[in-house]
């Protein structure tokens, strides 16, 4: 079957979760300007685990903040879960990101004042769970990236690498159907990646789901299903299948 010009797997038809068409966004006036992204596309599907690779500065937070609306730009179409974003109001996109989108931020973004179980309750409270179901659910997914014995910390009692994961279980809390992540593996030794990419590659795989994950880890590049590589604000080029693996073998 196609699915928006896309071949489907034996699975079901692949739907486009993601699309971006010609996307422009510019930082800064005159002479500080920066134009980080330029005219940028990039898609995609339902299913998929789809890492984002290249160079430093080449635009890659720019594209993941532009998806997840947390940053306005200033030409093209972006469209997330059958929603398009452009023309909808911003309290509209902070609801719809609240819902469906969770996200990993490159700077983790932990509330320094609220405990770990706290943190990773955030999401669920703010989409009607009661406290005390979250914080089952919150302890839940503390232990399954290792940190069960740290619920009752602060972020600021923990490691960078223990701060990453937290971080995690709190975007996978309240299971939104695109997870977004920005160096989800940088802090994080050789084992513990493993463990967080089987657990990103699971959310992925779930119906109706995608995971992006912005990268320079090559140990995360096996988990791929597409990698996108960017250059200078603009897709270089997206590979799959006999590219890919190239790709992975020339990294390993
Ligand atoms: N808030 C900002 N104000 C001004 N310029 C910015 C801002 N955020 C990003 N830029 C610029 O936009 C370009 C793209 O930045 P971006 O953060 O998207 O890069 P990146 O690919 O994520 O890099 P890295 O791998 O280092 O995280 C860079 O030249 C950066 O300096
Ligand atoms: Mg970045």
């Amino acid at each position: 079957m196609i699915a928006d010009g896309i071949p489907a797997s034996g699975t079901g038809t692949l739907k486009t979760a993601v699309r971006v068409r010609g996307v422009t966004k510019t930082f800064g006036v005159g002479d500080s300007r920066t134009v980080a992204l330029k005219a940028a596309d990039f898609e995609t599907r339902e299913g998929e685990l789809h890492l984002v690779v290249g160079p430093s500065g080449c635009g890659k937070t720019t594209l993941l903040s532009v998806v997840a609306g947390t940053l306005e730009w200033e030409a093209g179409e972006i469209e997330v879960l059958g929603t398009r974003l452009n023309g909808l109001k911003k309290s509209a996109i902070t609801a719809f990101r609240g819902r469906h989108i969770g996200f990993i931020f490159q700077q983790f973004n932990l509330i320094p004042t609220l405990t770990c179980i706290e943190n990773v309750s955030v999401p669920l409270l703010l989409n009607g769970v009661h406290r005390r179901p979250a914080e089952a659910k919150a302890a839940e997914l503390l232990s399954r990236v290792g940190l069960g014995d740290k619920g009752a910390k602060r972020p600021t009692e923990l490691s960078g690498g223990q701060q990453q994961r937290v971080a995690i279980a709190r975007a996978l809390s309240h299971e939104p159907r695109l997870i977004i992540c920005d160096e989800p593996t940088s802090a994080l030794d050789r084992e513990t990646g493993h463990h967080i990419m089987d657990l990103l590659s699971t959310a992925a795989r779930a119906p109706g789901r995608c995971v992006i994950i912005v990268t320079h880890d090559p140990r995360t590049y096996g988990y791929a299903d597409r990698i996108t590589e960017m250059e200078d604000g603009r897709v270089r080029r997206v590979m799959e299948g006999g590219d890919l693996r190239q790709f992975i073998e020339a990294h390993s």
